[in-house]
């Protein structure tokens, strides 16, 4: 077990901290350029229920990336591996997250993996239902059931920020339209899409699902399998190998916990049969990672041998 205390969590937070100042918030969506750039807060969920936490842990902060991989879980869970993998690939890019350049060269135009935007607007094009709503309030069911919270809603304002801005995520959809990758109406998959990323909620929420994961698909508190072994393997392999990015290879060197990130500057972690982490930092490094968030992981790893590796 790594940290006993929340008091040694909060001695490893002030020392990781300390880097915050040398990252920058993301404001090319302009709504999450308002965050407090020394936040840093983490929470760490056993399986027995006990949560030990350091850090402002109310604060509630928009999934953005984080919302790929529990996406793709519930597509996974909807239509099974074979369909998911015919639409989307495998392979990291070693590409920033954004980039359109592979969907060019490559062909067919498939989107390597489900991580980066091109591939997760295919995964989120997948998700089942007669209308946006319908999908959007599917995904939000399926995280009420992984945080068993059924309170946690989408940041209309963040949401909107995105819609209006999102050039470069229309560009991907236009580009995999044109290609049959996608059918959908670009507009419709942009509202959907800007929704999932802005769904929001707190560290503790995020560790609870880094801990189903974790617990390959199973439900801490009820022991129900919410999602079969199989998906929460696929996912947590996706975490290791593309979850940072184009961090992620030297991510697994140094730290070696199956993590997802995202923009606004949440991690999730998924420490295999342990427990579940959820961090937030919103001070980001060059490739869009929070900065002092993995610092602290890089902490918390050391100290307590958590890599798989
Ligand atoms: O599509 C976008 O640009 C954002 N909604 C999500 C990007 C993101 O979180 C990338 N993370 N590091």
């Amino acid at each position: 077990m790594p940290c006993r205390s929340s008091d040694e969590l909060n001695t490893l937070v002030a020392k990781a901290k300390k880097c915050a100042k040398s990252g920058k918030v993301a404001d090319y969506i302009p709504a999450l350029g308002k965050a407090n750039q020394d936040d840093l807060s983490i929470a760490i969920h056993y399986p027995d229920g006990r949560c030990i936490s350091a850090g402002c842990i109310e604060k509630r902060f928009t999934l953005q990336s984080i919302s790929k991989v529990i996406c793709l879980a519930l597509v996974l869970i909807d239509r099974g591996s074979n369909y998911v993998f015919e639409h989307v690939g495998m392979e990291p890019t070693g590409d920033p997250f954004n980039s359109i350049a592979k969907l060019e060269t490559m062909s067919p135009s498939k989107p390597l993996n489900p991580m980066i935007n091109a591939g997760a607007l295919v995964v989120t094009h997948l998700i089942k239902g007669n209308s946006v709503e319908e999908r959007f309030q599917r995904l939000l069911s399926f995280i009420h059931e992984l945080t068993n919270d059924s309170t946690i809603n989408y940041c209309e304002e963040v949401a909107r920020s995105e819609f209006e801005t999102a050039h470069l995520n229309r560009a991907l959809c236009y580009f995999l339209k044109q290609h049959n990758i996608i059918e959908e109406d670009v507009e419709q998959l942009m509202e959907l899409y800007t929704k999932q990323c802005a769904i929001q909620m707190n560290v503790l929420d995020l560790a609870r699902i880094g801990l189903v994961f974790a617990l390959d698909g199973v439900d801490p508190l009820s022991g129900k399998q919410i999602m079969p072994p199989d998906v929460a393997r696929i996912c947590k392999t996706f975490m290791v190998t593309c979850g940072m990015y184009n961090a992620s290879g030297e991510f697994a060197i140094k730290i070696g916990i199956p993590s997802k990130s995202g923009v606004s500057g949440g991690i999730m972690g998924a420490v295999p049969g342990k427990f579940g982490i959820g961090i937030f930092g919103p001070s980001l490094d060059e490739k869009g990672n929070s900065i002092a968030g993995i610092k602290l992981l890089e902490l918390l790893s050391k100290n307590y041998k958590l890599s798989m590796f």
